[in-house]
């Protein structure tokens, strides 16, 4: 059963889960709109991803018997000025999850609640291919570089990502 205190700590995440499915949400359809339709394809699976995230969160609460608490979100970007500065915000958005994540098992570590422990070892695998994944993606813009045709072949290459992990791809 978890305490008042480490209860707080998962739906604080879950809430950063719930602003993580907005933001890439918001940059899929900034590509709808940029005639991006690889791109959109590839942050709109991302926005199903961080879906997951959180109602993964939101299942373990409720089979310790715990309350989910379904708060508000904030407001994402709405615009981007390349791709490059899309993926860019995502790669920081990222490590600053990952940070997140780090504390929370770092919290739980100490106070011995090694099921709590255990459960989040996933989301520090999933952290550690999410931002291989976006720097990877970051590595191939700056190769094809983004001006003129270059959009067309990174869109293109972006869509192979779509479901892809990371780590396979930058081994
Ligand atoms: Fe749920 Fe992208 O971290």
């Amino acid at each position: 059963m978890l305490n008042d205190a480490q209860l707080t700590r998962l739906n604080d995440q879950i809430a950063l889960e719930a602003y993580s499915s907005r933001l890439y949400l918001s940059m899929a359809f900034w590509a709808h709109s940029q005639r991006l339709p690889g791109v959109a394809a590839f942050f709109t699976n991302h926005h199903e991803h961080e879906e997951e995230h959180m109602h993964r969160l939101m299942d373990y609460i409720v089979q310790t018997g715990g309350r989910v608490v379904v708060g508000g979100v904030d407001e994402p970007p709405q615009e981007f000025k390349s791709i490059t500065e899309a993926f860019d915000l995502a790669l920081k958005h990222e490590q600053s999850i990952s940070s997140s994540i780090n504390a929370l098992v770092d919290a739980f570590l100490e106070e011995k609640d090694h099921a709590t422990y255990n459960f989040l070892q996933w989301y520090v695998s999933e952290q550690h291919e999410e931002e291989a994944l976006f720097q990877g993606i970051i590595d191939s813009i700056e190769l094809i570089g983004e001006d003129g045709r270059g959009r067309f072949w990174i869109d293109k290459e972006v869509r192979k990502n779509i479901g892809a992990s990371g780590v396979e791809n930058n081994q």
